[in-house]
């Protein structure tokens, strides 16, 4: 079978697979629209993005979100009890750090502190019921800097994040069932 390199439009990450398209990006989650053959890809415009006051606050406060998230992930990931909930909440700790990644980026920053955090629960379905309240949060405030960004840059980051969030939002869902 053929193997393509594919690049994710919005973390620009590549990584190799069949020449069926991925459903998501395997670092930011991304969903298949944004994926590209990297034969055709052109990052003209995708890392030097002009920020308005409203852009980059909100670009500010995202990465402020994702790194929240993941710290919150990483220490449930090593405090929940099932392995299930060990392996959700650490794929979704890389998912959270790779968006925190992508703001790095467009932020031109040179590093971002990720602090020690150990307040998440020792059982499952609490950390569960926190990563749905946290998602819920990250999609409402995505959307709506998604709405305001002046910039298509920012504002296709924002949109192609409320869709992975949402894919995170129904893995929390159908634990909680
Ligand atoms: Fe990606
Ligand atoms: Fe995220």
């Amino acid at each position: 079978m053929a193997v393509t390199v594919w690049v994710c439009k919005i973390c620009g990450e590549a990584y190799i697979s069949t020449t069926e398209k991925p459903h998501r990006c395997p670092f930011c989650g991304a969903y298949e629209k944004h994926l590209i053959d990297s034969k055709e890809y052109d990052d003209t415009g995708a890392w030097d993005v002009e920020l308005n006051e409203k852009d980059k606050a909100n670009a500010e406060k995202a990465l402020e979100v994702e790194v929240s998230n993941n710290i919150f992930y990483k220490c449930a990931s090593n405090k929940t009890p099932e392995l299930d909930g060990q392996k959700l909440f650490k794929i979704l700790a890389k998912v959270e750090a790779e968006h925190a990644s992508v703001w790095k980026k467009i932020l031109k920053l040179d590093k971002v502190e990720f602090p020690k955090y150990d307040k998440c629960a020792p059982e499952y379905t609490p950390n569960l019921e926190e990563s749905h309240s946290r998602e819920d949060r990250a999609i409402k405030f995505y959307g709506q800097a998604a709405a305001e960004a002046q910039n298509s840059r920012v504002k296709e980051i924002f949109q192609a994040f409320v869709e992975v969030e949402t894919d995170h939002l129904h893995l929390s869902e159908e634990r909680l069932k």
